[in-house]
């Protein structure tokens, strides 16, 4: 058995079909992965459970394409500003990120610094090229958009979207006349981004083709101190890391309301709450693993006016960012309208508006490696994935005990019982025990047994992945019982 979570998550997601190199036959391309079976259902998992939570009434989700012209990332500022630093070893010529390297060296994050001071910090450390030990050159800046021509001959510039955001500020005044007319007006897309990553690491935390799942929020700025539920998370406990807690590593819990207080409006506030309850009371994740960090003016992305990154600390990894909580202003409607000459603002009861955008930003490749790499565990007879309940790849496995008796036969029944509900996997082969343990490895959440007591009293043994534990069912109960457990029941009060 692999003896690191991360070796153990990989091997486990090459062997069973969650994820693995691109091409591979090919030799693969670092940052580019394919899913799949298993790994296609967990994502659209994730993603599915997204859309539940996050797009509320009177918010929808669109589609927009992936391939964006030029003009589109002038006017959001990507063609600036949307640069790595590099640095190019003098001696053998490779080149690195910047950042990247001295944090492998110094163990310290320092994202977000200019190319200067990564200079000065290469030479105050004295830092090598990592692969020949050769001295570095000055860092300098590289683009990561992935640029295409368009048509043949003269044809038109154009760029793979770096995020799924500018899908939906492009098509903001379109969606706000076939819609209510009303502010706040919430649009998504779950949908693929691309970046020309210059070291892409950490297997699917850092890719060159992934999904996003964004909802950008267009709404009044004069309303952002306010939020019409904001009363019902007041005295919600919020994870916060702010700047100032960076010297003595202190993760401080306060209410919404004291939130407030140290600057931060309503309506961003409202959100963070709902952020954490998605992975807190939805996902039912531990409260220990999760924080909201701040991030300083440098660190900001460079259309943020406030940007707190949720992050969830991944064994053997550290906190990482999953998502990001991003006031936005109107930099992107404001720079489309600059671009595109045309008008944006929109007029609510004669009051003419350019809308402000909230972002709530998830990428959803990380988040799936997350819950992998904080589910996996060995033990000495089986490899568990304690994936949330409600991200189960299959949220329920139907086990006929013996392929004899009629048996079989009511195994079938009971499965087409449940698939109109939830997708259902059946395995027949091999004994209860190591069934149980192939199912366990892939995360699917609960066992479902049919043995000779089913066909006396119409009752199945039903296996909690996770404690073990089993308890007795009645058939006619059982869609009732999983949507209970996955809503977080605890297992032993099933039966009753
Ligand atoms: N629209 C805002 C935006 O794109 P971001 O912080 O650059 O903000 C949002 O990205 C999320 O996308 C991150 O929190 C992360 O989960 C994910 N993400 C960003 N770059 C990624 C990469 N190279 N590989 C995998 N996921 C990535």
């Amino acid at each position: 058995m692999p003896t690191s979570i991360i070796s153990g998550v990989e091997e486990l997601a090459r062997r069973r079909g969650f994820f693995w190199q691109s091409s591979e036959i090919y030799g693969g391309i670092s940052g580019l992965y394919d899913y799949g079976h298993l790994g296609t259902l967990l994502k659209r998992k994730f993603e599915n459970q997204w859309r539940n939570y996050f797009i509320e009434e009177g918010y929808y989700e669109i589609e927009a394409t992936d391939i964006m012209p030029e003009n589109v990332f002038r006017a959001s500022g990507h063609l600036q500003n949307f640069v790595d630093p590099i640095v190019k070893c003098k001696k053998c010529g490779n080149k690195e990120r910047a950042d990247h390297i001295i944090e492998d060296e110094l163990k310290e994050n320092f994202e977000g610094l200019a190319p200067e001071e990564l200079t000065k910090l290469i030479k105050k450390h004295n830092i090598k090229c990592p692969k020949c030990k050769g001295g570095l050159e000055s860092v300098e800046t590289l683009n990561m958009m992935f640029s295409v021509d368009i048509g043949v001959g003269q044809g038109n510039k154009a760029y793979m979207r770096p995020e799924t955001a500018q899908g939906c500020y492009v098509n903001f005044k379109r969606a706000f006349e076939h819609l209510r007319k009303k502010l706040p007006l919430g649009l998504a897309i779950v949908g693929k981004a691309y970046r020309n990553e210059i070291s892409p690491r950490n297997i699917l935390l850092r890719m060159r083709e992934f999904t996003q799942a964004e909802l950008q929020i267009f709404f009044d700025p004069d309303t952002i101190t306010e939020h019409e539920d904001f009363d019902s998370v007041k005295n919600y406990k919020l994870r916060l890391f702010p700047v100032k807690n960076r010297a003595n590593n202190k993760i401080e819990e306060i209410t919404c309301a004291e939130a407030i207080k140290i600057g931060l409006p309503k309506f961003y506030v409202y959100h963070m709450a709902k952020i954490q309850k998605f992975y807190l009371d939805f996902l039912k994740l531990p409260k220990d693993i999760l924080r909201f960090k701040e991030l300083s003016e440098e660190e900001r992305a460079f259309y943020n006016k406030y940007h707190w990154d949720i992050e969830l600390l991944i064994p053997e990894i550290g906190w990482k960012e999953v998502a990001g909580i991003h006031y936005r202003t109107d930099h992107d409607l404001g720079g489309h309208q600059k671009i595109s000459k045309k008008d944006l603002s929109v007029t609510i009861e004669g009051k003419k508006i350019l809308p402000h955008v909230l972002e709530l930003s998830f990428g959803v490749d990380r988040n799936i490696f997350a819950m992998l790499a904080l589910g996996y565990k060995e033990d000495k007879d089986r490899i568990v994935l304690k994936l949330p309940r409600m991200l189960s790849p299959f949220y329920a496995a139907v086990f006929p005990l013996v392929n004899k008796d009629n048996i079989p036969e009511k195994a079938e029944q009971v499965k087409e019982l449940l698939k109109n509900n939830f997708l259902v996997f059946y395995d027949d082969s091999g004994s209860i025990g190591r069934r149980y343990r192939r199912t366990d490895e892939i995360g699917v959440a609960l066992g479902i047994t049919i043995d000779h007591q089913t066909l006396e009293d119409d009752t199945v043994t039903l296996r909690d992945r996770d404690s073990m534990k089993q308890v007795r069912v009645k058939v006619a109960d059982l869609n009732n019982v999983i949507f209970r457990y996955l809503h977080g029941e605890d297992v032993e009060n099933l039966g009753k």
